[in-house]
């Protein structure tokens, strides 16, 4: 299978070039239809935003672990959710970087000078990150947290197994998985209880009395909105799920691609010195992070290769239409029936020569400071983070967080090295894309 030779992107790269930019495809009888056509994604995400859902294909494998939240949920649940996630992501919360730097230090300090960075998505314990929030942490977080982290990422797989079985999801449903989920919602149960309490506590205190300078704390934020824990705990796993690997898997392939273009990384280590400085220099703040074209470059770029979700779906929920990919010279507007998947492939359209020019393959950031054919397609040629009512509610957030992070172990290690003998890349292709294989394999030196 192409899932485990890890080059299932590329596969369906090929397709495209040998039927065309859209296609459809029948597995059982059941026809999708698939397509990199930047005029294509933006009806279904954007101008036709409401002839499309998730539809079951993601409620049923997903809902056991994500219930209700904004993964899994279509109209006006969705709704509800945006509503209740948006507001966590104004802008005064995401440009506080302390947060950050606190747990920066300590995944630093674990890297030993000369040795091998290992930057898999699965050792990033961004669980603690998002949870130790909390004030007032249970005193056996230090087993449990490690033990969530594995439970989580178990019942990832195991969702992962259920998308591809599409309408037999349920038919796999294992009892470690059924553990899993126990543990995990038992786990954020306690937190949400906490969050429930200091809610509670607050609500009887008169104005006056009340804080307002303490730190921002994401899950104590939506409980003032919410009492419902059911809603809550929904709410708290689906942001984790949305930022955890996502913002990993960039990371992992930004060091992947640099230390495998040391011309590039001599560009951005000169960059960072010059906006940045020594460690501690000069102050990293979302707007100075946002000025630092080649850093923004080389993020667009690694996320233009290796964008962390490649393949994405919508079901068609009315008889409708999509403008492109019909008639002989695929020009003509295609009918999709209600019912019928689309699937949109940010991978491969990312990769479009006609788009990108003829080095669409190769990792160059200098093309995001010249002009590209991006007119003719509506900026929708480039789409990380999704597009229309449905786009990454975190974004600004990750690039954020990516960003200081790259300039602070920049600013620590004065050199990088590729540790990984095997030339040939691998993408692991689950709920997002990381790199394959062992993971990043990078020397870090300090002097
Ligand atoms: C590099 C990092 C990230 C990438 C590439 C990314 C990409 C995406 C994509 C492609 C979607 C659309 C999924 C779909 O509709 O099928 C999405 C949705 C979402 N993302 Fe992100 N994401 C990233 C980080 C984050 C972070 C850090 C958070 C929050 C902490 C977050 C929160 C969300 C939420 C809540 C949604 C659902 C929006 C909705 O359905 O209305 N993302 N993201």
């Amino acid at each position: 299978m192409q899932v485990k030779r890890q080059n299932l992107l590329e596969e369906y790269r090929e397709n495209f070039e040998e039927y065309g930019h859209t296609y459809a495809s029948s597995v059982l009888g059941d026809t999708t239809i698939v397509t990199r056509e930047p005029l294509n994604i933006q009806a279904v995400l954007a101008t036709q935003f409401k002839d499309f859902g998730l539809g079951p294909r993601k409620h049923k494998p997903f809902s056991p672990l994500l219930g209700d939240g904004i993964f899994t949920v279509d109209g006006p649940g969705w709704e509800v959710s945006r509503a209740l996630l948006r507001p966590q992501f104004a802008r005064s919360q995401i440009t506080q970087l302390e947060n950050l730097e606190e747990h920066l230090q300590t995944m630093m300090e674990c890297i030993p000078n000369g040795e091998g960075l290992t930057w898999r998505n699965r050792s990033c314990n961004s669980l603690k990150h998002r949870l130790s929030a909390l004030r007032n942490g249970e005193n056996d977080e230090e087993t449990l947290g490690p033990r969530f982290t594995k439970y989580f990422n178990a019942a990832q797989d195991h969702l992962v197994t259920r998308f591809f079985l599409r309408d037999l999801a349920n038919l796999h449903n294992p009892k470690d998985f059924k553990e899993a989920i126990q543990f995990i919602h038992n786990f954020v149960d306690r937190y949400v209880q906490k969050a429930l309490d200091i809610q509670s506590q607050s609500d009887r205190k008169p104005n006056s009395e009340k804080p307002t300078t303490e730190k921002y704390v994401f899950l104590e934020a939506i409980a003032q909105e919410t009492q419902d824990p059911v809603i809550l705990r929904d709410a708290l796993l689906n942001i984790l799920l949305a930022g955890r690997d996502t913002t990993a898997s960039l990371l992992g392939w930004v060091f992947y691609l640099l230390v495998r273009h040391p011309s590039v990384e001599q560009k951005l280590r000169a960059t960072i010195q010059e906006h940045f400085g020594k460690e501690g220099e000069k102050p990293i703040t979302f707007e100075s992070l946002k000025n630092c074209k080649y850093l923004v470059w080389v993020i667009n770029e690694t996320m233009r290769m290796y964008p962390t979700v490649p393949i994405n779906s919508r079901v068609a929920v009315v008889d409708t239409v999509l403008p492109l990919g019909g008639g002989p010279d695929q020009r003509s507007p295609v009918f999709v029936p209600k019912g019928t998947s689309v699937e949109y492939m940010i991978y491969a359209m990312h990769r479009r020569e006609d788009i990108w020019g003829p080095d669409a393959n190769w990792f160059r950031p200098e093309r995001w400071g010249e002009k590209r054919n991006s007119k003719e397609f509506n900026n929708f040629e480039f789409l990380p983070f999704n597009a229309g009512p449905r786009i990454c509610l975190g974004q600004q957030f990750a690039l954020t967080e990516a960003s200081y992070t790259i300039v602070r172990i920049f600013q620590r290690f004065k050199r990088f090295e590729n540790a990984e003998l095997n030339q040939f890349v691998k993408c692991n292709q689950t709920l997002t894309m990381a790199v394959g294989g062992k993971g990043v394999l990078v020397r870090c030196y300090g002097e």
